[in-house]
């Protein structure tokens, strides 16, 4: 489904987050225009530090929002401000249309009881709890009655592959497995919100891609709207629907995966992309264009289908493909010329000195 029939579930409009001896003054600008990059540079050279820069985007209901960039350059302190685990020094924040900056601290309670859920890079588990313990400590925390948090638990354990481990304790499991309970105990409210800050980076690489895969398909299952963070390129394209790169507290660009790889808004995100195979991120969907009448091919392909697994068809000879619309939109045409271009590109990245 594309991003326009979805409702939005998450704003950020103009956040900042400014750490110094006195970050309102900057922002008491009552009619003025702020020309961010004018601002954070005055910041800076006033001894203080901006790590989050004027940051606007909005998720829809049910996607995966990808915020990737280096260390440092204010991931971890933006999706802090979305939950107000971090105070932003300007700027609006609505979830469901409703400002959470005006939210009492009372309401902000509920909400990360209820609608949040967050998952940390250190697992953040007790030690001194069991597997069920740990997951069932948030519902304990909104004081459901101990039998219900026990048999809700235990759908969440099952739910993250761990069924026979509910007695044991985190120092007898291996990574991946804490980050599994990790990820129970931030589904076992419910959120309609899931946050995740770096939850696969303390693995080593072929569980991390083994945890990638089974986040996909929980997320299949359970369409959250997440707030995903990274600075993992990888990973970052392999699970986001749109994504977000952020350089030194402000985003440079957001887009699907397949518009910065073809489209980087400058030289640092097409630097920072230049590794990531075209052909693979690129979909069929992604290259397809209305089909305005014409006669649609009888080949088809369906959108998700990566070039890589697309070109061996075209060693046939075929020259176009009907790529079926989901229900929202209308079938589309794509061409091999088109899909021959981006292969043409791609060597070309290859060759070059
Ligand atoms: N409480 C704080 N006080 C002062 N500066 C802070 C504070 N928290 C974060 N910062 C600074 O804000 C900037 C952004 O930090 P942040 O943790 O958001 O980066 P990050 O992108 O998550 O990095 P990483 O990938 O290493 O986790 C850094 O320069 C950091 O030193
Ligand atoms: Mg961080």
């Amino acid at each position: 489904m594309s991003n326009a029939t979805r409702p939005i579930k998450l704003a950020c409009r103009n956040v900042w987050k400014v750490y110094g001896r006195r970050p309102a003054y900057y922002f008491d600008s009552r009619g003025y225009i702020i020309d961010p990059d004018a601002l954070a540079e005055r910041l800076r050279a006033e001894a203080h530090l901006p790590a989050v820069v004027d940051a606007s985007f909005e998720v829809a209901a049910g996607e995966i929002f990808v915020i990737m960039g280096l260390s440092g350059s204010g991931k971890s302190t933006l999706v802090r401000c979305l939950s107000r685990l971090v105070e932003p020094s300007a700027g609006e924040i609505l979830l469901d249309g409703r400002d959470l900056l005006k939210a009492t601290g009372k309401e902000l309670i509920e909400l990360r009881r209820h609608a949040m859920g967050m998952v940390f890079q250190n697992f953040g588990l007790l030690p001194h709890l069991s597997v069920l313990d740990n997951v069932a400590l948030p519902l304990k925390i909104q004081g459901r009655p101990l039998k219900e948090r026990e048999v809700h638990a235990r759908e969440m354990i099952a739910l993250v592959g761990l069924e026979g481990r509910e007695a044991s304790f985190p120092h007898q499991l291996s990574g991946g497995q804490q980050q599994r309970v990790g990820i129970a105990r931030s589904l076992a409210v419910g959120p309609e919100l899931w946050f995740l800050d770096e939850p696969f980076s303390a693995l080593d690489p072929l569980i991390r891609r083994q945890m990638q895969d089974e986040f996909l398909r929980l997320q299949r299952m359970l369409k959250k709207t997440i707030i995903f963070i990274t600075h993992d390129m990888a990973e970052a394209f392999r699970l986001a629907d749109r994504l977000a790169i952020m350089r030194a507290g402000k985003i440079v660009q957001i887009g699907r995966p397949a518009d910065i790889v073809l489209n980087p808004a400058d030289d640092y995100v097409a630097q920072f992309t230049e590794d990531m195979p075209l052909l693979r991120v690129i979909k069929a969907g992604d290259l397809a264009a209305a089909a305005n009448g014409a006669t649609m091919p009888d080949q088809s392909v369906a959108a998700g289908t990566s070039l890589e697994e697309l070109i061996p068809r075209l060693a046939s000879g075929v020259s176009a493909f009907t790529v079926p619309g989901d229900g929202t939109s209308p079938p589309a045409l794509l061409s091999a010329s088109s899909v021959l271009a981006v292969l043409e590109r791609e060597l070309a990245r290859r060759t070059r000195p």
